[in-house]
């Protein structure tokens, strides 16, 4: 059903002009019925759409609302977002990855929510996810690696967020160790890393993407508003959240592609570029001692590399960084 509907748009958009409901029904091996049903669907989801006696339906316009259907009208990926499913709303994206995952659907299937009320972010912190500002979104992964290699998959979606943000604006993002997207020093994007693993392979990873996109500084909550921020507060203009969303899935899926094929070192490359602070010297504390140090870079289990004033190297999992 939900990819006959994208079938019927992608036909539609390709076309430009009408295209006859005989000509779509032929394409598709449905019935003139099954068109003209679809076609209200698409009505109901805010598409315009004008149907002329003899010469058949044309899209006018897409609706601002966010849909399915909207969101896979112009993605422009083979394999992720195939399978896309949207809500207005839900408690977590990631909870519904986990339920889609246990069902057995495949790799590369999204889940987008126009507001969360219970969103997830690391550490058991909440995810402040208000309707219509942000992206909440989470992408079911099913890759073949070790369950050690999970957290190259955040690390590389870090980076795909960071040139996300570069294509799109004159903007400077950094990635602050390990997956903190910041422009001007305040966090706009946070990435949440979930998996099943049994033995040495990785079953799935639902990896959640949170980012505020068109909130204004007094719709940051007050508590972070200090050290948090939106792409419409750091570009001063509103986004198109749709296309966001869409940039981002196909730089994702292209990186994805590459990270399989080639391996991490691209990824490190990149993620280095990015790195905040990468090269400076910071104050770090462990359980044991506070240090000063300069960050080096990544390894590829994820660690931060650290290197002290007398070049002794130290591979950092959880330090407290005075950043
Ligand atoms: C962080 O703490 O920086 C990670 C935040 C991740 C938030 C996203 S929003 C979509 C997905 N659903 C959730 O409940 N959390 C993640």
């Amino acid at each position: 059903m939900e990819s006959t509907r994208k079938q019927l748009i992608d036909l539609l958009e390709k076309e430009k002009g009408y295209v006859s409901g005989q000509q779509l029904s032929d394409s598709l091996n449905i019935s003139r019925t099954a068109v003209w049903k679809h076609m209200n669907e698409l009505k109901k989801d805010g598409y315009q759409i004008e149907a002329v006696r003899k010469k058949g339906y044309k899209i006018l316009s897409s609706p601002d609302k966010i849909s399915g259907n909207t969101l896979q009208w112009g993605l422009e990926t083979k394999w992720l977002g195939q399978k896309l499913i949207h809500f207005d709303q839900v408690e977590s994206t990631q909870e519904i990855g986990h339920q889609l995952a246990s069902q057995g659907k495949p790799h590369g299937t999204v889940v987008i929510a126009d507001a969360q009320g219970k969103g997830r972010g690391r550490m058991a912190r909440n995810w402040h996810s208000p309707k219509g500002k942000g992206i909440w979104m989470s992408i079911l992964l099913r890759p073949d690696l070790p369950p050690m290699r999970a957290p190259q998959l955040t690390l590389l979606a870090a980076t795909v967020l960071a040139k996300m943000v570069r294509e799109k604006t004159n903007l400077h993002p950094q990635i602050k160790w390990p997956n903190d997207l910041l422009i001007d020093h305040k966090k706009v994007s946070g990435i949440l890393t979930e998996m099943q693993a049994e033995h040495d392979q990785i079953q799935y990873v639902v990896l959640g993407i949170g980012m505020n996109v068109n909130q204004q500084l007094n719709e940051i909550p007050q508590d972070i508003r200090h050290k948090a921020s939106s792409l419409k507060i750091e570009s001063g203009q509103e986004w198109d959240i749709q296309q966001t969303i869409q940039s981002i899935l196909r730089l994702f899926e292209n990186t994805y592609d590459s990270y399989v094929e080639q391996g991490f070192e691209q990824v490190k490359k990149e993620w280095e570029h990015f790195g905040y602070r990468i090269g400076e010297e910071v104050t770090i504390s462990t359980m044991r001692r506070e240090w000063q140090a300069t960050l080096i870079g990544i390894e590829p289990d994820g660690a931060l590399r650290a290197r002290d004033k007398d070049g002794n190297e130290e591979k950092l999992y959880s330090a407290e960084i005075h950043w």
